[in-house]
């Protein structure tokens, strides 16, 4: 009888101890700390809504690079997408960790935050619908048109510098070129990638 029971007793011990061992390393996985990345995921290739095996997913190349921090940093990556111009705020409010967002280190944003080396050199280009080309071959021959732009962005900043331009700043790459192929606005500036 003594024997059956120091029997249990081991196996329950062992089975405890196993518990013990499994139970850690499942704990230390869900609590692992986060790593919040703020962006503005309208921005293909950088970061970009897809739907992947039915399901919304934000992808893009600024995403790998975030994955990649997270990996190193042993964190786990919780992606919160918000309007361009709310990111800096959201940065310094503590509301997320991290901004990657193709955003350009102007002097400006640098008084405020702190930037990473550059990772990706951009040109900036105009849009404008295909019949419109001619009608806009060179930067002068945009004076007073309507112009799309990103708001909080450095296009925002380059169409307040074309006479007497009438910008539309909107949240969204994606709202100004439905504006554009509505002919609410003739032109939009953005980056060559993104074009
Ligand atoms: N490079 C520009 C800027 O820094 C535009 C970036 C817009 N990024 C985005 N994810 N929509 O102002």
């Amino acid at each position: 009888m003594k024997r059956i029971y120091c029997r249990y007793a081991a196996i329950v011990l062992a089975a405890v101890m196993m518990i013990l061992a499994v139970v850690p390393a499942y704990a230390a996985d869900s609590t692992k700390q986060k790593l919040v990345l703020g962006t503005s995921a309208d921005f293909a290739p950088y970061e970009f809504h897809k739907t992947i095996d039915g399901k919304d997913q934000i992808v893009g190349f600024d995403i790998e690079i975030a994955k990649e921090i997270a990996k190193d940093l042993d964190r786990e990556l919780v992606i919160e997408d918000i309007g361009f111009d709310a990111l800096l705020p959201a940065l310094q409010s503590g509301r997320v960790d991290m901004v990657i967002s193709g955003m350009t280190p102007t002097d400006e944003r640098k008084r405020s935050i702190d930037f990473s080396d550059n990772y990706y050199q951009s040109r900036q280009v105009i849009v404008v619908k295909a019949e419109n080309k001619s009608k806009f071959p060179t930067m002068d021959s945009l004076r007073g048109a309507k112009i799309g732009v990103q708001k909080g962005s450095i296009q925002e900043e380059i169409g307040m510098g074309i006479p007497d331009a009438q910008l539309t700043s909107l949240d969204k790459i994606s709202d100004i070129i439905l504006q554009l192929r509505t002919n609410r606005v003739e032109a939009a500036i953005m980056e060559d990638t993104v074009g």
